[in-house]
């Protein structure tokens, strides 16, 4: 039997950027997942688990005509209530689970999922409806945490060194190398590759930003001067690109397979 929550409100877990690092690694997350869709006048794109609908607003903004697809009731009327208060051509919005896409096979030229298919039950089926409604020449972009990052391998070992060869308490409360509870996945780059590329001819598959979320690291990159934080914060990032098992965010994207 499936259990779904149709009213659920997911404002507690979309993180917002409160720190140097975080803003950095959501922007940086956000443009490039948003930028390898190629949004612009006469393109056709979905964005799956469009949440509070942000992205689907800036894919239309630039000229791109946009389906946010979200199950959630709340989040759908709160990205209307977003919509509302912005000018232009806006996405339509439509109530829709990822792995049953109520859409014909082949209708998008790019399809964007961000940050969500760690909340998803089906996570392959739903990758493959992904494959399913986007043209064969068309893309599929998935942006998703990398629980297997440099910064988690190492915080990790820390804490264990800490508390179990120390007896130290806790340092702190949730750590971000803990899979949250309303996640079904806990993907690293391995696992998300494995089951892109049954459907995806995988063109793309780099890394976004690295050590986000080291207690250290946050909290010196946070007292940097503006100019030297990014140019450290950028530095990093570049590694991450060429180094995608390392980096705190993993992108892939590419084509469907042909079938
Ligand atoms: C962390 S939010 C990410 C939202 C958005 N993509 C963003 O980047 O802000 C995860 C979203 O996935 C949606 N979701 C959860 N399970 C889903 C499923 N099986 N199919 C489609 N969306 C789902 C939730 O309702 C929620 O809006």
């Amino acid at each position: 039997m499936r259990v779904v929550d149709l009213d659920r409100d997911m404002r507690d877990v979309i993180p917002t950027g409160t720190t140097r690092d975080s803003e950095f690694l959501f922007a940086r997350m956000t443009d490039r997942t948003l930028g390898l869709a190629r949004p612009g006048p006469g393109r056709r794109i979905l964005d799956v688990a469009s949440g509070f609908g942000q992205d689907a607003i800036a894919l239309a903004r630039r000229g791109a005509w946009v389906v946010g697809a979200e199950p959630s009731a709340r989040m759908t009327a709160l990205a209307a209530l977003e919509a509302g208060k912005c000018d232009g051509p806006l996405p339509a919005w439509v109530r829709g689970w990822a792995d049953g896409l109520p859409f014909a096979s082949r209708s998008f030229d790019a399809v964007i999922c961000k940050g969500a298919i760690d909340h998803f039950d089906r996570p392959t089926r739903a990758i493959a409806e992904m494959a399913r409604v986007t043209r064969p020449d068309g893309r599929v972009v998935l942006a998703i945490a990398n629980f297997d990052s440099l910064s988690c391998r190492w915080a990790r070992a820390f804490d264990g060194l800490w508390e179990q060869w120390l007896g130290r308490p806790p340092r702190r409360g949730r750590r971000h190398y803990d899979v949250p509870q309303d996640h079904f996945t806990r993907y690293d780059l391995d696992l998300m590759r494995e089951q892109a590329s049954a459907v995806l001819e995988l063109e793309v598959v780099e890394g976004i930003s690295l050590a986000w979320g080291l207690p250290g690291w946050t909290r010196s990159v946070g007292r940097l001067p503006e100019s030297a934080a990014r140019a450290s914060l950028l530095a990093l990032d570049a590694i991450a690109r060429r180094f995608p098992s390392l980096s705190d965010v993993v992108v892939l994207a590419g084509p469907p397979r042909a079938a």
